[in-house]
């Protein structure tokens, strides 16, 4: 018998690891460590291989192991914690898992069920093309940056590919910070090996022999994991002087970062990559160009890098015909906060914001109507519930001032209070600000005292004017997207929501 136990932190956060050492001493049988399937409220999702396929159990408690295996767990018998065959769970049937096809299904260490899932077929492919055409299959895809920028990806490569230098660098921004986001976390805990494979395809797309994952030190599972399959990947080849035989060389390490919010912004990264303190650079000169130790690099998010080896194995039209306009390919999103199955859900651009929140995430946890969503992190707009029909998609949210982002939606209900969510916004900035530029570095402390005024019932007018004069300042006016879209939720929320800045006018 064939027995599965996530390493992923979530699952590990609810006990995953005593569960699992609780059905080795049992039954003996040592179980599998998998990534997550991504549906949180189920972990640790036990799951047994049967002849028709894999039963689910879950939560499973250490104290419900001993029970569940004299029910006859292992046989993948029916039990009040049993959910039948994972592969039908509505959560994950009706999803479009290109780059989270091997999470929670392989041994995430393990390069042979790694290749026997599809795993080493995109650089293969590149191994035969020449570096302009690596690039063209990623331009063809229409793959846009995955951190929230959504800046196309094809392009940099090519500015990549095309600098004159010695050396060159492939950077992955694995400093995941966004609230509510967990989609970077989960592919490296789960299928580590497709991100050394996206980088090694960018290493040969772009003339870079080296590569840095930036990982963000909360991440601790993530650091042992991909740690051990980069050794891997260095002992069967796929890293190295010669990667899979072509001659080419791709090197890689793991840095950990130190726990700044800020040093998920590229330039920042790479001050903090050379040893330094994690301030931003101002743009020009762009990464591209003058990046790592001020040679060309391409930075890029893990969920970007990821995509990469499904777009070469699979070409670039077959990405590109999923999603919608300018937004192609799929995106994972992460539904978190109050709802009551949380989890990642890989589809196509142009799903409905409601359609995640209320048909996959079932509403909200504590039973209460939704209020609002805030999609894109700590620094994306709050969604008023009228709107829950508008189609995820890049263009589609910055109409309305918004962003997609990470794909982060966090879940709000009713009792939300969005005076308090604006105050958070401003809190939020003043204690992650690199401190580089006066409008953020000033005007997220003075957003807050005006805002901690308004809520302890000052003159709406007044707070509220210079709230959105501080706003406007920071948007015109700081050095990076830290300080320039703090006004974002802010607003929204001020947009939606004006009843809740008006309490202390009421009385
Ligand atoms: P940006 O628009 O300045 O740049 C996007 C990317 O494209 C960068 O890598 C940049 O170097 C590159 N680029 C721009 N023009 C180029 C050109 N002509 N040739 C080649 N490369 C070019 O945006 P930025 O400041 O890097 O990112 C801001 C975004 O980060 C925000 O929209 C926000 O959604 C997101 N964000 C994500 C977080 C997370 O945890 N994932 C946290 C905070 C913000
Ligand atoms: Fe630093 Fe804020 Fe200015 Fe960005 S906007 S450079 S985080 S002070």
């Amino acid at each position: 018998t064939k027995i599965y136990v996530p390493l992923d932190s979530s699952a590990v956060a609810m006990g995953a690891d005593e569960v699992a050492a609780k059905i080795e001493a049992i039954t003996g049988i040592a179980p599998v460590r998998n990534g997550s399937r991504g549906m949180a409220w189920l972990e640790p999702l036990v799951e047994v291989e049967t002849p028709k396929g894999r039963v689910a159990y879950g939560p499973v408690t250490l104290d419900d192991v001993a029970g569940l295996i004299r029910d006859g767990m292992m046989e993948g018998r029916a039990h009040a914690l049993c959910h039948g065959l994972t592969e039908e769970l509505p959560f994950l049937a009706r999803q479009e898992r290109l780059t989270f096809a091997r999470c929670g299904i392989t041994n995430p260490l393990s390069m042979d069920e790694y290749a026997s899932h599809g795993g080493l077929d995109g650089i293969q492919k590149a191994i035969g093309m020449s570096a302009e055409a690596i690039c063209d299959e990623v331009m063809t895809s229409g793959l846009r940056g995955r951190g929230g920028a959504a800046f196309p990806a094809g392009i940099k490569w090519n500015t990549v590919r095309g600098a004159d230098a010695d050396q060159k660098y492939i950077v992955c921004n694995a400093d995941e910070g966004d609230s509510g986001t967990f989609a970077d976390r989960m592919i490296m805990e789960g299928d580590p090996l497709l991100l050394i494979e996206g980088m090694a395809i960018a290493g040969l797309g772009t003339g870079a022999t080296k590569g840095y994952i930036y990982l963000r030190s909360e991440y601790p599972v993530a650091k042992r994991v991909l740690t051990a399959a980069i050794d891997r990947a260095y002992w069967k080849g796929l890293l190295g002087n010669d990667v899979l035989g072509s001659g080419k060389a791709f090197h890689l390490e793991v840095f950990m970062g130190a726990g700044a919010y800020i040093c998920g912004e590229e330039t920042s990264l790479l001050e903090s990559l050379e040893g330094k303190r994690g301030q931003v650079r101002a743009k020009p000169p762009l990464p591209a160009l003058e990046g790592l130790m001020a040679k060309p690099t391409l930075v890029h998010n893990v969920i970007s890098l990821c995509a990469v080896p499904t777009i070469l194995a699979k070409g670039g039209e077959f990405y590109r015909d999923h999603g919608m306009g300018r937004s192609t390919g799929t995106m994972p999103f992460q539904i978190a906060g109050n709802v009551a199955c949380g989890g990642l859900v890989e589809k196509a651009f142009g799903v409905t914001l409601g359609e995640l929140v209320n048909g996959f995430g079932g509403g909200t946890r504590s039973g209460r109507p939704i209020k609002a969503a805030q999609v894109g992190g700590p620094l994306g707009a709050y969604i008023p519930l009228d709107k829950f029909d508008m189609p995820m998609d890049y263009e589609t949210f910055a109409k309305i001032g918004a962003g997609v982002g990470h794909g982060g939606i966090v879940v709000f209900d009713d009792t939300a209070d969005m005076a308090e969510q604006a105050k958070y916004a401003f809190d939020f900035c003043a204690h992650e600000s690199c401190g580089k530029c006066t409008p953020c570095r000033i005007g997220a402390v003075r957003g807050s005292e005006e805002m901690a005024k308004l809520i302890a019932g000052g003159d709406a007018t007044t707070h509220l004017t210079l709230v959105e004069d501080l706003c406007e300042v920071m948007e015109d006016g700081s050095l990076c997207a830290m300080g320039g879209m703090t006004p974002v939720p802010v607003k929204s929320a001020l947009d939606y929501f004006p009843e809740d800045f008006l309490k202390g006018d009421k009385g």
